[in-house]
């Protein structure tokens, strides 16, 4: 079975083989960016060079951004813990084309690298693309090009509106149609589903799991939610890293892969409680996931305070010492931790390794 760190390795590979630079991933906590606590996707660092106001010595690039969504725009706090794919710090991986290929090399070297190198099965992969609406246009070539240059079921081709398909950094800011590809995982992976039927892009649905998004970056959306369009075209992509990882190594729940795991057991040796994979594992996961978002946003610059930023952090270390309360920690001991987090992450972001006892 392939580690995360392999995985995590050969995405950057299969983008580099095809002329991409290797970009380190930028902070958790934005710089100059006020409207953003946090950097919620690959492309925050890059949102310059999408407006135009910035240039970078590459036109293609690749990385593993370290992501936090619990607040503002995209905000996942409430689904952690209650599913098993959700998480206030995640990785996303990226490719990023500024101004240079389109839409046919995205959804071409994404269709490759998921299935001829990661052979994830063709026949349960479903791509959707933008239904149009808001002056812009149904996105008739991405689902040309989903069934002509790749040999999905044609059928496994679905239109969808901006809720799901038009993607935006946040209120303001660059964003364009978006194309998405999902993965079935097939009949008793969802537990809702003698409830719905499940069917891609269904909240709260289990089966369905959205991989990866392409974002076609046309757009500025400015304060008064106009949208302009933009001097060049850009693709900017994200997959679920945990997501991707989790499939790899045939488990149901992100938390069973070699990101979790080492910070579960540690959480069951401190507790005394044993991890258990259903609802009462809830505390468990929640703790894991709140402790690798405050190592990460505190390693990063951000500090627990009153508001803003600090108060998310503030918000979450409370959160999780609750959960950990549940669990019989009644003294501090999410700065416990803090080691086998980096012991996990510290190999792919070496900037955690310097700062374990500041973290603490
Ligand atoms: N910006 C898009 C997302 O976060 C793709 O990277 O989903």
């Amino acid at each position: 079975m392939k580690n995360s760190k392999q995985i995590r390795q050969e995405f950057i590979t299969f983008f580099e083989d095809r002329g991409h630079r290797f970009v380190r991933s930028a902070p958790v906590v934005p710089n100059d960016d006020p409207t953003l606590l946090f950097s919620n996707s690959g492309m925050a660092q890059f949102k310059d060079v999408f407006l135009g106001t910035g240039v970078r010595e590459y036109n293609r690039a690749a990385n593993s951004q370290k992501c936090i969504r619990a607040s503002g725009k995209h905000n996942d706090l409430e689904d952690v813990g209650h599913d098993n794919y959700h998480h206030t710090f995640f990785e996303m991986l990226g490719n990023w084309s500024f101004g240079d290929y389109f839409k046919k090399e995205a959804i071409g070297w994404a269709w490759e690298l998921l299935t001829d190198v990661w052979g994830l099965p063709k026949d349960k992969l479903w791509a959707t693309v933008y239904e149009g609406g808001e002056g812009v246009e149904a996105d008739e070539d991405a689902e040309n090009l989903w069934r002509s240059i790749t040999d999905i079921n044609p059928q496994q081709v679905l239109r969808f509106d901006k809720t799901d398909n038009f993607w935006e950094m946040g209120e303001v800011g660059p964003c364009g149609p978006c194309s998405e590809l999902h993965i079935d995982l097939g009949e008793g992976t969802c537990p809702l589903s003698e409830e719905h039927n499940c069917s891609v892009n269904l909240e709260g649905c289990w089966r369905f799991v959205e991989l990866w998004n392409l974002v076609f970056i046309q757009y500025f959306r400015d304060q008064t939610g106009e949208l302009t369009e933009l001097p060049n075209k850009h693709v900017d992509t994200g997959a679920g890293f945990e997501r991707v990882v989790a499939y790899l190594q045939g488990k149901d729940s992100n938390y069973d892969t070699d990101l979790f795991t080492p910070i579960l057991d540690e959480i069951s040796s401190l507790s005394g409680v044993a991890y258990q994979s259903d609802e009462q594992g809830m505390a468990h996961r929640v703790i894991a996931d709140h402790a690798r978002m405050l190592t990460f946003s505190i390693s990063d610059g951000a500090i627990p305070s009153n508001d803003g930023r600090g108060y998310v952090l503030r918000r979450i270390l409370r959160r999780a010492a609750r959960y950990g309360r549940n669990l019989g920690m009644n003294d501090a001991f999410l700065y416990k931790l803090v080691p086998i987090v980096v012991a996990v992450m510290g190999e792919a972001y070496p900037e955690l390794n310097e700062r374990v006892a500041y973290i603490q």
